[in-house]
């Protein structure tokens, strides 16, 4: 889970990493408050999660509470790389002298953790690695050695980090390795980590990930940042439900149990696709092995909100839940969407083409053949199914189905 800056300033300020006073509010005239108490100027700074804000508009300074109220309605509203602003981090304003990057992150590849830092920060780091990748030093760390005074000391060797700086530059390391340990993230960055004229070194913006895997050892952690999921987020929904969901960008819903043969009918509907003006799959959903009815309406039920989608094809293969079951599980889903209950915007209109096949299909396909819902079509072969979704999603079987 990614989380905003002024969260992760938060576990910051828990482990030792110095950071500055702030607030976030979410009204313009509620930044007067908090500027007030700082006391001082203030930086308005959107909290999405995304970079770049400074360049997008979403940094700005604020020299008296009633500039921060007009700041802070300025970024408030801002559409920054699809990520609308909410929320804003009222915080203290620093001089600036220097700003350093420093940053741990899991190297999955090579099983270990990588240290980056360089002295010149402020840049993203993408702009940096590409254009003087030498002033990035790259160190790997030990998980079980974790970084040291000595692995400390190398980082801020390796990163030219001046002499005058280096102890408590080295001190912020160690601090950092604390979030990452204690708090189980496979991210933590500070960019930038800002030296003031006199000396003092700051963390003025932060990005933490923090280990999904690891949420039942940190409920409380996960509870308070979790996302306000809105309507239109569809895999933020589908998270909710404990369904794996992608979003793609083309227009035929996918359906599939197990995440291999999800794949391959991602690949096959893009095949046929080519055959009917380049039409894609909508997304990746897994609904895994009990596809129960419910699991089947949440399932639809997301598939059926994306706007793009104009067919779905559902594509089960029966193993310990048998082909029966899945049928059942579509016909009911159908009944419960149609019903109303799972915000998928109405009855279903968007024609459904199924393939079952494996365990005990005969009465998979007699079941729905049964039911004869007018949206379904059963087709026997992953290939003629995926080319039937494929051509109801193009619009030329319009009126067939
Ligand atoms: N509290 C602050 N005081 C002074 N300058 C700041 C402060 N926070 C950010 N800045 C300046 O704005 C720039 C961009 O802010 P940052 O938080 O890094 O956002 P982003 O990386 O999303 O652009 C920083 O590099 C820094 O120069
Ligand atoms: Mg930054």
């Amino acid at each position: 889970m990614d989380l905003m800056e002024y969260q992760a300033k938060e576990l910051f300020a828990q482990h030792g990493v110095p950071v500055l006073p702030g607030e976030t509010v979410d009204t313009a005239e509620a930044a007067r408050g908090v500027a007030e108490r700082i006391g001082k100027p203030v930086v308005v700074k959107a909290q999405v999660k995304t970079g770049g804000r400074g360049k997008a508009g979403g940094v700005k300074l604020a020299g008296t509470p009633d500039e921060a109220v007009a700041r802070a309605g300025d970024i408030l509203g801002l559409d920054i790389k699809g990520h609308l602003v909410r929320k804003v981090l009222v915080t203290e304003a620093s001089d600036i002298d220097v700003e350093y990057y420093v940053a741990f992150l899991l190297d999955r590849a090579h099983r270990r953790y990588l240290a980056m830092a360089s002295a010149e920060g402020g840049m993203e780091i993408e702009q940096l690695a590409v254009e003087r990748p030498e002033a990035l030093a790259r160190i790997p760390i030990d998980p079980i050695g974790g970084c040291d005074q000595g692995t400390a000391r190398e980082i801020v060797a390796a990163a030219r980090i001046p002499a005058d700086a280096a102890d408590d530059v080295a001190q912020i390391l160690q601090s950092m390795w604390k979030v990452l340990v204690e708090e189980e993230a496979t991210l933590v960055e500070i960019n930038p980590l800002c030296r003031t004229p006199d000396g003092r070194l700051v963390a003025l913006d932060g990005k933490v990930t923090l280990d999904g895997n690891a949420e039942f050892r940190h409920p409380e952690v996960f509870a308070a940042y979790a996302d306000v999921v809105s309507d239109d987020d569809l895999e933020g929904r589908a998270r909710k439900k404990g369904l794996n969901y992608v979003k793609l960008d083309g227009s035929v819903g996918i359906i599939g149990n197990g995440a291999g043969l999800v794949m391959s009918t991602l690949d096959v509907v893009a095949y046929a696709g080519e055959q009917h003006g380049g039409v894609k799959p909508a997304n990746f959903l897994d609904i895994g092995g009990g596809a129960s009815a419910q699991v089947m309406a949440d399932g639809l039920a997301i598939i059926l909100s994306d706007p793009d989608v104009r067919s779905v094809f559902v594509n089960v293969f029966g193993g310990i839940t048998s082909c029966d079951a899945v049928a059942n599980g579509i016909v009911q889903a159908l009944a419960i969407l149609e019903q109303g209950g799972d915000g998928a915007g109405g009855t279903p209109r968007i024609p459904l083409v199924v393939r079952l096949d494996g365990n005990n299909v005969e009465e998979g396909r007699r079941i729905l053949h049964e039911a004869a819902h007018p949206l379904v079509l059963v087709v026997d072969t992953m290939d003629g199914a995926a080319a039937k979704a494929a051509e109801l999603a193009s619009g030329a079987a319009d009126g067939q189905a």
